[in-house]
């Protein structure tokens, strides 16, 4: 028997949830891993912790339309199935929820979950709707598989804290867990959408979280230096250094309290954050890279 026969792969809502159910009354715990699927280190150890923690690992693979804009790459979007799922058998997963997009939302589909204050910045900003669109998916998923712990990844920060708020907003019965951003050694965060940099611009991208790195360790100065200074002053001159750096544009880089998300201007305000959420979006070419640091000053 190989690996791939102990997978069970459904694509019908209806089903996912008897299964679900039967799972649960057997006495199962059921670990899930929402994903658009292209596997890569990050998504894989979201499954290994979910199948530890849980022993029933269930992860969905499903490129969610109404997250994308007109202009992007919901299309384009990567997507190889048969090498998910030797990867997904390789983590331990038990079952591959994969709806068509028919399955999700037929055509009388009018009902969505709108996303708060917190998805307003940051990406958000740059993609109207986008975290509508995720918040809505996930809130189906969630009722379709039923988890009872859900991993996500600080890769994608600000969906992590938009979800778990939804999920305590709206009465989930499921426990938001959060996974640290996977690197390649030289510090690029994992990404499915990696695979669209050419060789030229995969040797610039580490630049970025080298740069954010960096701003986190000035911070740290600046905190104990009692003179006010400028983090407007600061961000600018990073994103003139990223430019430089052979970044085509910088989308945005800002600083923000990592439980609020709430931007960040002065000394004053640093020291008085949680933690600390330095963020960025930057494009080589038509590619968008996102990454972040999230830390105590
Ligand atoms: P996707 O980009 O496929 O990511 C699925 C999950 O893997 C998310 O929780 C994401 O944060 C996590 N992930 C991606 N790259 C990672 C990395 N380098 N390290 C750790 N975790 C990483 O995010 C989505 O899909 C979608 O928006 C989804 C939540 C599935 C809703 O459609």
């Amino acid at each position: 028997m190989s690996e791939l026969d102990t997978i069970r792969l459904l694509s019908s809502p209806a089903e996912m949830r008897e299964e679900m159910e039967r799972a649960r009354r057997s006495g199962r715990k059921i670990g899930f891993v929402p994903t658009m699927g292209f596997f890569h280190e990050g998504h894989l150890q979201l499954m290994r912790k979910a199948k530890a923690d849980c022993g029933l690992c269930v992860v969905s693979i499903f490129v969610n339309p109404i997250q994308f804009g007109p202009s992007e790459d919901f299309a384009a979007y990567p997507r190889d199935l048969e090498s998910d799922l030797k990867l997904a058998a390789s983590a331990g997963v038990d079952y591959v929820f994969h709806p068509e997009p028919d399955d999700m939302y037929g055509p009388h589909f009018q009902t969505s979950v709108k996303a708060g204050k917190l998805s307003e910045n940051f990406c958000g900003a740059s993609r109207p709707g986008h975290f509508d669109g995720v918040c809505t998916v996930v809130a189906k998923l969630f009722n379709i598989v039923t988890p009872d712990n859900a991993y996500f990844g600080m890769k994608d920060y600000q969906q992590l804290v938009v979800i778990e708020r939804m999920a305590a907003d709206l009465n989930f019965h499921v426990r938001v867990i959060r996974c640290e951003t996977a690197r390649e050694k030289d510090g690029l965060a994992m990404s499915s959408r990696n695979c669209y940099l050419s060789a030229k611009e995969r040797s610039i991208a580490p630049r970025f979280h080298e740069a954010l790195n960096q701003m986190k360790m000035e911070l740290g100065i600046i905190k104990n230096d009692k003179n006010s200074f400028s983090l407007s002053g600061f961000l600018a001159n990073y994103s003139i250094k990223l430019k430089s750096g052979g970044f085509d544009s910088v989308d945005y880089l800002k600083v923000a309290d990592a439980s609020t998300l709430e931007e960040i201007s002065d000394s004053s305000s640093l020291s008085r954050a949680s933690g600390i959420f330095i963020a960025g979006a930057v494009y080589l070419g038509r590619t968008r890279l996102i990454d972040n640091v999230v830390f105590d000053l």
